[in-house]
């Protein structure tokens, strides 16, 4: 019998403390929807104290969510604890994680508490978030850097408290791979009710070896792993989901667990967590790359063609990678568009929702004959995106031209605040002047600090993504726009951008002492 490993999926907490990745309500309603349909076990949706807009968005993941569990982060106080009961209250099985960090370097310089202090404050968050659920989790923060009979101490005791999940974090990846998998044994040896718990690793990617470290969490005993899509979080990220559940499934002969991932649905959760956040996947990223499955060497073809596993240990599409079909094209009617969509896991809650996607699609067939899924989701996410509460700025015209010999130039219309305004400008690329033009209009002050575009699907007629990261006074916003023609699309993401730099978006951050 193979023990079950919990897939704890923390993209909309962890991931979203990524700067710049921060998601609006719908937009992690709508990734909550693709991670249940992933089949994670624990969805985590937020930190409910940040802010109004942070309880709002878990409230409504947990209102949608039926299948996986749907955990709210809190740190060990009162307000917290309270807010983050009351946003899991309507799940179906909810779950609230509390910590306090017990590295000696988080006690004294941050949370100036003393070791007591710590295992008191521990035991008194568990106790209390049992006031509003049976299933909760506690993480001694930084325990990567803790002191093994310290660690052991404040566990123990949060186990006797009521904690069903205990967390390990390494919470700025500084464990290695033994080291790590050697802390599980000991901990769970030691500690003498720890069968009471269901063991968790948490680890960040600072050094690379998030995976790395997870599995050997596992190898040693831990049955949850937390993660997030695309790797997702902040400096150098979270553990991948998709790398442990497919060195999971791959490695069977090595590891003596199972989990319940519909790995099928990691390719389209990737895309989606991609274009809704900005933040690109790397070619080479394993497993959702876009090289990760291509052979380009003649030898790994001729391999391949003669025989799969010469040089392939997953199959492509058992994670949902699959040669583009076109499914709908110029002559397809609003009905075959909303039932697309509806495959797709995509419901609009007004009908002028979908009267506004189905006008873009009907667009987009113009310029490009061949519809797929692809530039449905693309197309649906944009429209989300692009339609900013309260927004300051939008584009009402591009004309941009390039000419061999000549200074590319761009002319750009924008509505601001309900007025016309037009300005152009030159550049060394078209991108380039357009981002001038727009400058000139709105004086943003703001540092370009990443410009990204991807294709949506393959052909020189594919939908493009652009993703733009300007910071302004140490705030840090990414913008997304998509389009055929790509010098839109960077023109949206450019605006996109604005707009949320003008947005007021007062939000605490978890790992910061109150
Ligand atoms: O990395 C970390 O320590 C965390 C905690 C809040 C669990 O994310
Ligand atoms: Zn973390």
């Amino acid at each position: 019998m193979k023990d079950h490993l919990v897939i704890f999926d923390t993209t909309l907490r962890d991931g979203e403390q990524s700067p710049g990745a921060s998601m609006t309500k719908d937009e992690k309603v709508r990734i909550a929807k693709q991670l249940e349909k992933l089949q994670v076990d624990v969805i985590e949706a937020g930190f409910p104290a940040a802010s109004q807009g942070d309880f709002d968005s878990v409230h409504a993941v947990a209102s949608v969510v039926k299948d996986s569990t749907v955990c709210a982060l809190a740190r060990a106080v009162e307000h917290d604890i309270v807010r983050a009961g009351e946003a899991i209250k309507v799940a179906n099985s909810g779950r609230i994680h509390t910590f306090i960090a017990t590295s000696p370097i988080h006690m004294e310089k941050k949370l100036r508490m003393s070791p007591d202090e710590v295992v008191e404050r521990a035991v008194w968050a568990v106790k209390r978030a049992r006031d509003f659920t049976d299933n909760v989790e506690f993480s001694p923060e930084d325990a990567g850097r803790s002191e093994l009979d310290f660690l052991c101490r404040v566990i123990e005791a949060a186990i006797d408290a009521g904690a069903t999940t205990i967390n390990i974090p390494d919470t700025v990846g500084y464990n290695m791979p033994h080291q790590f998998g050697l802390l599980f044994k000991n901990l769970i040896e030691r500690i003498p009710n720890s069968d009471k718990a269901i063991f968790s690793a948490h680890c960040h990617n600072d050094l690379g070896l998030a995976a790395a470290n997870s599995l050997a969490a596992v190898r040693n005993g831990a049955r949850q792993v937390e993660c997030t899509i695309n790797g997702l979080g902040e400096r150098a990220g979270n553990t991948a989901l998709e790398e442990v559940v497919m060195a999971v499934k791959t490695r069977q002969d090595i590891f003596n667990v199972d989990t319940r991932i519909n790995t099928r649905e990691i390719l389209p959760a990737s895309r989606l967590v991609s274009s809704i956040t900005g933040f690109a996947v790397q070619p080479n990223k394993a497993i959702v790359g876009a090289n990760a499955f291509s052979h380009e060497s003649g030898i790994h073809q001729d391999g391949v063609l003669k025989h799969r596993e010469t040089y392939e240990i997953m199959r492509a599409e058992d994670v949902g990678w699959t040669t583009n079909k076109m499914v709908l094209g110029k002559h397809s009617g609003r009905n075959a568009f909303r039932t697309r969509l509806e495959e797709l896991g995509i419901t609009f809650d007004a009908e002028q929702d979908l009267n506004d996607a189905f006008a873009r699609f009907k667009e987009l067939a113009d310029r490009k004959h061949e519809i797929y899924d692809e530039d449905l989701q693309s197309l649906v996410t944009d429209n989300a995106i692009q339609r900013v509460e309260n927004e300051t700025y939008r584009l009402v015209s591009l004309k941009a031209a390039s000419e061999t010999g000549e200074k590319p130039h761009a002319e750009v219309t924008l509505w601001i605040a309900g007025e016309e305004s037009s300005a152009s400008a030159e550049g060394s690329g078209l991108v380039d002047a357009t981002f001038k033009a727009i400058e000139k209009l709105v004086a943003s002050g703001s540092t370009l600090e990443l410009y990204s575009v991807s294709n949506v699907t393959n052909g020189t007629d594919s939908m493009g993504e652009t993703s733009v990261r300007l910071e302004l006074a140490g705030r840090i916003v990414n913008g997304q726009g998509s389009d055929t023609d790509i010098v839109t699309a960077s023109a949206k993401a450019y605006i996109n951008a604005l707009n949320k730099l003008k947005a007021k978006n007062e939000k605490a951050h978890p790992q910061a002492h109150v």
